[in-house]
């Protein structure tokens, strides 16, 4: 650290690029991590910042301190000769350069998800109504108190339904004796303008472990008419929700850190969509919001600690409404928002929302629902009984703790098969690859155990293959891997490996969610045979392939017909629960009627974990 000529320390200056943003550290701020966290740039830190996950590395030049112990772990030599550093735990000094963006290892969001207007296909009646009205302009003799009992009598409302803040807008709308457009909302008012152009949209909201995504809802139209997805910054405090409640509970601030980070993400977002679409934040009259219990909490500011210590009991299920101004959303202050109620603590509002989108209770066919995020939830049942638990698998699947994985983004690898003996890989984008999102981990795996590559222990074995021509190498550290991109020599710096460590996680990941399967059909006394349907939901369902899905015990073996992917399902119920009262209604009463399942309280749990690390189909049907 240098000081000035008047004595005083003169904090060393960092640069951002490709952002040209040029700034001093400030006092405690030790590494790049910390520095990039107060500007808001998020940086992928599963690990929580100690430095053994090596996903938070970026390019830097002009830095002239030595290579941390954890650095020289987790880089490889090519990455140490291109520049490479964890932004974790690379110190601060003056005259760093860090470049974002160029990180292979992490993209950006898809962009908008939606490629057309979504349509509502049920009946539609919104939460949100507006009505066009002309007001009465009483005279001396009409025996009136106020503005407000007019204006609520001509718009069917009790006289007390009209805010204080939009009390100057209807007074307006009386001066100037024209007619004018209410937005109203359960029942109050939330938009007054004078005219008939005033258009309300709504925001259905996924809040994800990993990922946010926003829908941009016509609410007169029932549509949704815009998609924006990005990375949710919270995943520099950790990639799941357990380091983040231990977050949380280590620091006093913690609450309020979390919370702001992903405030600060989504009216980012909001703006974003807003400025899109030619619209005014504050048309947005009303928001729904679906998450996992954790993340439900956390958005609402409620500590939400008790989820992580047995008997995992929640503060709230159905959490009460809040106005967008209480909730910290940048839109109409009056907007409610209104979050999908959680099951348990470990099945939360995005599984509510799943159910509905799912319309398995809609017949008396059993349907097994299984949500693949950053832990993955299952759940059982028809119309006449529902069954759930949430298997720990953990984020492997979301690419997270793999060494090259990163989320469904531009650049990931989402398709693997071999071809000629080759390995042929699908990148988003068409781009160079630049990681392995959760589709290509299950295409790889797959193609792995059906070449001998890996055996069904999970053993990568070393060859020689004689009608492949794939390798496995072993790095300077002794751990087997498979190069998918770069030179196997690892002198390139874009180098992709899958370990013999990657095969564990996804064994650890599949293993969770085979037994939760498992668990939830033998509660019920049902066999894989009585399914009717599997419905995957989860941020890779789209582009799942489901015969390798099941060839290496991902899900059950049923016939491929009966596997149907959503997609983000938490994003759907979110929706429809922003354009028919009906499927709100529905998801309000739902986790009354799902059953919880404790995995770990489930007989011989340990054992049957252990079976299903196994390689191959593990459920299969009756013969
Ligand atoms: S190594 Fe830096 S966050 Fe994990």
């Amino acid at each position: 650290m240098k000081t000035s000529r008047k004595g005083e320390k003169q904090m060393p200056t960092i640069r951002f690029m490709p952002m040209g943003i040029e700034v001093p550290a400030r006092e405690g701020e030790k590494t790049i991590a910390q520095v990039a966290a107060r500007l808001g740039i998020g940086i992928n830190q599963p690990c929580g910042g100690f430095g053994t996950c090596g996903k938070c590395r970026v390019l830097v030049s002009g830095a002239s301190s030595s290579l941390t112990e954890q650095e020289e772990r987790m880089l490889t030599p090519g990455d140490i000769e291109s520049g490479y550093r964890l932004a974790c735990r690379c110190p601060v000094e003056d005259g760093l350069t860090v470049f974002f963006g160029i990180t292979p290892a992490e993209g950006r969001g898809r962009g908008p998800v939606l490629t057309r207007q979504v349509r509502y296909g049920g009946t539609r009646e919104p939460l949100v109504t507006s009505i066009s009205f002309d007001l009465d302009i009483p005279s001396v003799r009409d025996k009136v108190s106020s503005f407000s009992e007019i204006a609520a009598s001509a718009m069917g409302l009790s006289g007390d339904a009209i805010p204080i803040g939009l009390m100057d807008p209807l007074q307006r709308i009386f001066s100037g004796n024209k007619p004018g457009k209410a937005v109203i909302s359960n029942r109050r008012l939330v938009a007054l303008e004078a005219g008939d152009s005033f258009k309300p949209y709504g925001l259905a909201t996924d809040v994800g472990t990993t990922s946010l995504v926003l829908w941009l809802v016509d609410l007169e139209e029932g549509s949704a008419v815009d998609a924006l997805s990005d990375l949710n910054p919270q995943v520099r405090f950790g990639a799941d929700v357990l380091t983040r409640m231990s977050h949380i509970t280590k620091k006093k601030d913690g609450l309020f850190e979390l919370r702001d980070s992903l405030l600060s993400a989504l009216n980012r977002m909001i703006g974003c969509i807003a400025r899109r679409n030619g619209i005014s934040p504050g048309q947005i009259c009303a928001v729904t919001v679906a998450g996992n219990t954790c993340m439900e909490h956390i958005f609402a500011g409620v500590e939400p600690s008790s989820i992580g210590k047995s008997p995992f009991i929640p503060p709230y299920r159905a959490f009460p409404r809040l106005d967008a101004v209480v909730a910290g959303l940048e839109i109409n202050p009056l907007a409610e928002v209104i979050m999908i109620p959680n099951i348990s603590g470990y099945v939360g509002g995005d599984i509510t929302a799943g159910i509905e989108a799912s319309g398995m209770t809609k017949g008396s066919g059993v349907t097994l629902f299984v949500d693949i995020g950053t832990n993955s939830e299952i759940v059982l049942g028809n119309r006449d009984f529902l069954i759930s638990c949430s298997a720990a698998a953990g984020p492997a699947f979301e690419g997270a703790r793999i060494s090259c994985g990163m989320r469904a983004a531009m650049g990931a690898i989402e398709r693997v098969s071999v071809v000629d003996g080759r390995l042929s890989l699908g990148v988003i984008g068409g781009t160079e690859p630049a990681g392995i999102c959760g589709s290509g981990i299950i295409d790889l795996v797959s193609e792995m155990l059906r070449q001998g590559l890996v055996d069904p222990s999970g053993k990568m074995s070393k060859g020689p293959f004689s009608d492949i021509d794939i390798h496995i190498c072993v790095d300077e550290r002794g751990m087997r891997h498979l190069v998918l991109a770069g030179s196997e020599d690892g002198s390139e710096s874009n180098r992709l490996v899958f370990t013999q460590k990657d095969v564990r996680e996804v064994q650890l990941a599949k293993g969770a969610i085979a037994t939760g399967i498992q668990a939830l059909l033998e509660m019920k006394g049902l066999q894989v045979d009585d399914l009717c349907r599997v419905v995957v939901g989860g941020a890779f369902g789209n582009f799942l392939n489901p015969v390798n899905a099941i060839s290496i015990g991902v899900l059950p073996m049923v016939p491929i017909e009966k596997i149907e992917f959503m997609g983000n399902t938490s994003i759907i119920g979110a929706f429809h629960a922003l354009v028919s009262r009906e499927d709100h209604a529905f998801m309000e009463k739902l986790p009354g009627r799902v059953e919880y399942l404790e995995l770990s309280t489930f007989e011989d749990f340990q054992a049957r974990f252990l079976a299903n690390l196994r390689l191959g189909p593990v459920l299969s049907r009756k013969e």
